[in-house]
């Protein structure tokens, strides 16, 4: 039973879904962890395609969330280290290669029918869960995106001027929405919200009163 939240980098989808999954008392699952643990693996491949895919294979992929979402690979917490921009700066292009997103889409398959989950990505609504029970997706300004995401790398302790997280954005958008598999994009029955247009507290408001409609209809 899931709610899905797409959008482009920086709109606000991860700490949104995390606090609506706090709210609700739901789980959370943020797909974008999954690529980037993958990401992890292929840079440690040392971008060798054949390697990676060896080692993705092989490899034991388990999460939970527990205040924040938790990924591990063979029991390697990488929950942290998958934040850093070496990774973010190649996770786009190891996310388009269509085994990798069979190989994550699998992993959250596979979680989803033992609890009601809020999970956001990029596809989620038009091909991972395309009969979700509710659907969101969210937009904001690039420099607005850019700012967000300057000041949480900023707050990590990762030394990284706004250009290059402005640039970083806008790389990916641009792989992410022009990839020839299940690329970025709004679901047709999404309810879209423009997050520069709101407080973070009101957009957290705003999804969390449709999911709780949702459940008390019995649709989740
Ligand atoms: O948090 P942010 O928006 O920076 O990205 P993320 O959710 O951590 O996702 C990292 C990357 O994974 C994205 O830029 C996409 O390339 C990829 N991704 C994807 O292709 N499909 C998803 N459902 C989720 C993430």
């Amino acid at each position: 039973m899931i709610v899905v939240i797409d959008g482009p980098a920086g709109s606000g989808k991860s700490s949104t879904a995390l606090a609506v999954a706090q709210k609700l008392k739901i789980q959370y699952l943020d797909s974008g962890a999954l690529y980037r643990a993958a990401t992890h693996l292929f840079l440690k491949s040392e971008e060798s395609v054949p390697l990676f895919f060896e080692t993705l294979y092989k490899s034991h992929f388990s999460f939970y969330f527990e205040d924040e979402f938790k990924v591990f690979v063979d029991d390697l917490d990488l929950t942290q280290i998958i934040r850093t921009p070496e990774i973010s700066s190649k996770v786009s292009t190891v996310a388009a290669m269509a085994e990798v997103r069979e190989f994550v889409n699998k992993l959250m398959h596979k979680a989803i029918p033992s609890d009601i989950y809020i999970a956001d990505g990029r596809d989620l609504g038009t091909a991972v869960f395309p009969n979700a029970e509710c659907k969101f997706f969210m937009v904001a300004n690039p420099s607005t995106r850019a700012k967000r995401r300057h000041l949480e790398l900023l707050a990590k302790g990762i030394d990284i001027s706004y250009q290059e997280v402005y640039d970083d954005i806008q790389h990916r958008d641009k792989i992410d929405s022009t990839r020839e598999k299940d690329p970025l994009k709004q679901a047709e029955d999404a309810v879209l919200i423009d997050t520069s247009e709101y407080s973070f507290d009101e957009q957290v408001e705003i999804i969390a009163g449709h999911v709780r409609e949702a459940i008390q209809q019995n649709k989740l």
